[in-house]
């Protein structure tokens, strides 16, 4: 980046199939993220579903326990989401009502943005665009645009699930510096109202 201290973003997969397009394009973000800037995965599978019960008696499982540790480490999140049936997935949402829960959620004031991939030509903009709402609904700083929302995805990425079109890498490429902007501006003091 050229300038202030490096930073680490968090990838969050809405998929947990092997070869999804959606972690696909997670791992091709990690491979254009600027200088300085560091695109680590998180991993939802070891997620328990919800359990009000739970989380009084036995407070949060380890895997969230991790997943929250992760998410306040991280300087800001970029959430890929499938669209499933019209909508961000259960797997997403169920980490996302985990880690809102008290004491001390790690989303409120935490910079992110969205994306999307989908085998159809919409790149799953119904679910990023449910999605958005939801975690600015729980204080996370959502940057809204660039948008990138990757369609027809069996044609642009290959047997092993890798990103390999250009256009769609470079729309990724802009949309981490965008990130990364919004980042270091709020970082700054511009704009931070952190939510209560
Ligand atoms: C339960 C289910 C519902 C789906 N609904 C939609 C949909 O509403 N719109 C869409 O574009 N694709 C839909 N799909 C297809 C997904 O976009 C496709 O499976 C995609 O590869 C999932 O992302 P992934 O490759 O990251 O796992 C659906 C798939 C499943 C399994």
């Amino acid at each position: 980046m050229g300038e202030g201290r490096s930073l680490t973003i968090l990838g969050i997969s809405g998929s947990l199939r092997r070869g999804s397009f959606n972690t696909g394009a997670l791992r091709a973000a990690a491979g254009v993220a600027p200088p300085g800037v560091v695109v680590e995965l998180a991993e939802l599978r070891d997620i328990p579903l919800y359990d009000e019960d739970l989380r009084r008696e036995r407070g949060f499982p380890p895997a969230v326990e991790r997943l929250r540790a992760r998410i306040r480490r991280a300087d800001a999140l970029l959430l890929a989401t499938p669209e499933y049936n019209y909508s961000f997935t259960g797997v997403l949402k169920n980490a996302i009502d985990w880690v809102s829960r008290p004491p001390e959620p790690p989303l409120p004031g935490k910079p992110l943005a969205v994306i999307g991939v989908s085998p159809g030509v919409t790149g799953a903009i119904r679910a990023q665009w449910q999605l958005r709402p939801v975690l600015a609904g729980l204080g996370a700083l959502v940057l809204f645009r660039p948008e990138v929302a990757i369609g027809d995805a069996r044609a642009k990425f290959d047997e092993n699930g890798d990103l390999r079109d250009a256009d769609s890498r470079q729309r990724l490429a802009g949309l981490l510096e965008a990130l990364v902007a919004w980042t270091r501006r709020l970082e700054a003091g511009a704009g931070t109202t952190k939510p209560a």
